[in-house]
């Protein structure tokens, strides 16, 4: 296992490469599934959970290679249409195989993902997609057995209490690519992510109209060619960098960054005090001054984006008043909190709120990740605090970071990964 090993208090300054969107490639690759061509994917970020997709795409009889940010995907046996609960456990994303098995292979077995420390995150929204596309599916011993012989396109309403579904749209819009007749997805989801692969579909062949809406027009066509697509820049990386700017008064300048998927983030941003300036149209310049207190309330896109969530609570709880974070769509994800506490934070959850009211300084501690998003705002917590922070279970940030400890010490960062061999801990050997 590894941890990171960060010395506070060094301003950043310099470039940033942004890598390809990590939330953008998973259904992407998923969607390799769909033809029976070689694909090719470009701008691809090296993440365990590129990594991971990818045997997902081996077990369902796909070669792949990866190298130099380049993936290649050929199907050669079409005949496998399972994906094991050993992989799909691991990573929710990988459900999003089931709209492309049943689309083109027209059966599937895909292992329910199970739950998650943000949440319950379930999945009924999908199921209730892929129903109304005339699938006949039964849930077997934790998966979902579906049969796609018969799909016929349809109206489908995909909204749940918390708005619409990222992947859910990303998996019904897969399965109705293939499907006899035109399908209408109401209250879909309008991420860029989804944009981006409608956009990828459509250079395959496929005849989908509006995505980036929330309603999607997908017209059934026969059969898809092989993509040649190239991921656009992660949200998400953009910006936990621009507030690893913020929170060391530091400045940095992020290439091949998209700006404009970003809106409700740079607003708050800015009202903490921070500057932001788009310098180019792949370039965004930000600048860390005082850490003015701000209240934000996550949505789906183009609201503010629950993502950012964690990134911004470490740099509010060093503003100089008090603020509240609320999450809408995961109302239970604060593990954060209890973590940025012992570094001196001070910070309280009501309900689905934290209320953080913002010290002088945070002090480095040993604090342990919960989660991607978690982990990455205790590294920026640790960039910005007195002495050396050690923060754990780093495995979270490889799944959605590439190199962060090499692009953070590129621009100044005291930061290193180092082997981390812990003794059982005692809640453990309670435990057992
Ligand atoms: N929901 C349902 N039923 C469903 C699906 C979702 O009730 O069938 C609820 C969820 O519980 C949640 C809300 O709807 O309250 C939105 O969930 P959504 O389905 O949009 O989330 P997701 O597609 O599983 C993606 C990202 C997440 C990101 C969310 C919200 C990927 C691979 N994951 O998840 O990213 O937080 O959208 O924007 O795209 C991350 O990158 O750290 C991450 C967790």
């Amino acid at each position: 296992m590894h941890k990171f090993v960060v010395e506070g208090g060094k301003e950043l300054i310099g470039e940033i490469r942004i890598s390809g969107s990590k939330n953008e490639v998973l259904p992407i690759l998923a969607a390799t599934l769909m033809t029976d061509e070689r694909s090719i994917i470009r701008n691809v970020p090296n993440l365990s959970d590129v990594r991971l997709m990818l045997e997902i795409l081996e077990e369902l009889g796909c070669q792949t290679t990866f190298d130099r940010g380049t993936v290649t995907v050929t199907p050669y046996n079409l005949d496998r249409t399972q994906a094991s609960y050993e992989l799909v456990s691991q990573m929710r994303a990988s459900f999003c195989v089931l709209g492309p098995l049943l689309s083109f292979r027209k059966k599937a077995k895909v292992s329910l993902p199970g739950g998650c420390v943000i949440g319950v995150r379930p999945v009924d929204l999908h199921l209730r997609g892929i129903k109304a596309l005339g699938v006949n599916y039964d849930l077997d011993h934790g998966y979902v057995v579906a049969d796609g012989s018969q799909m016929q396109g349809t109206r489908i309403f995909l909204g749940g209490n918390s708005g619409s579904t990222v992947t859910g749209t990303a998996n019904i819009m897969m399965a109705a690519v293939l499907a006899n007749g035109t399908t209408y997805i109401e209250q879909a989801a309008p991420e860029p992510e989804v944009e981006g692969l409608a956009r990828m579909l459509n250079s395959m062949g496929a005849q989908i109209f509006g995505a980036g809406s929330h309603r999607i027009e997908i017209r059934g066509v026969d059969r898809l060619r092989g993509a040649d697509y190239t991921v656009q820049p992660d949200r998400m990386e953009t910006a936990t960098y621009a507030v690893a700017a913020a929170i060391t008064h530091g400045d940095l300048t992020l290439t091949n960054s998209k700006y404009e998927n970003l809106i409700a983030f740079w607003e708050k941003l800015k009202e903490t005090g921070t500057q932001v300036e788009q310098i180019a149209s792949d370039k965004i310049r930000v600048r860390g001054g005082e850490i003015n207190p701000t209240d934000i309330v996550t949505f789906a896109y183009p609201g503010f984006p629950t993502d950012a969530q964690a990134p911004m609570a470490s740099l509010l709880s060093l503003a100089n008043g008090i603020s509240i974070v609320t999450d809408t769509i995961y109302p239970d994800r604060f593990m954060l909190i209890a973590e940025l506490n012992r570094m001196g934070a001070d910070i309280r959850k009501q309900n689905n709120s934290a209320i953080i009211n913002g010290t002088k300084h945070l002090s480095g501690a040993q604090v342990m990740g919960s989660d991607l998003r978690a982990t990455a705002a205790l590294v920026l917590a640790g960039l910005a605090a007195k002495g050396e922070t050690e923060v754990h279970r780093v495995y979270h940030v490889d799944r959605g970071y590439e190199q962060m400890e090499l692009k953070l010490a590129k621009v100044g960062a005291r930061i290193e990964r180092a082997e981390y061999n812990p003794r059982r801990r005692k809640s453990d050997r309670e435990a057992a």
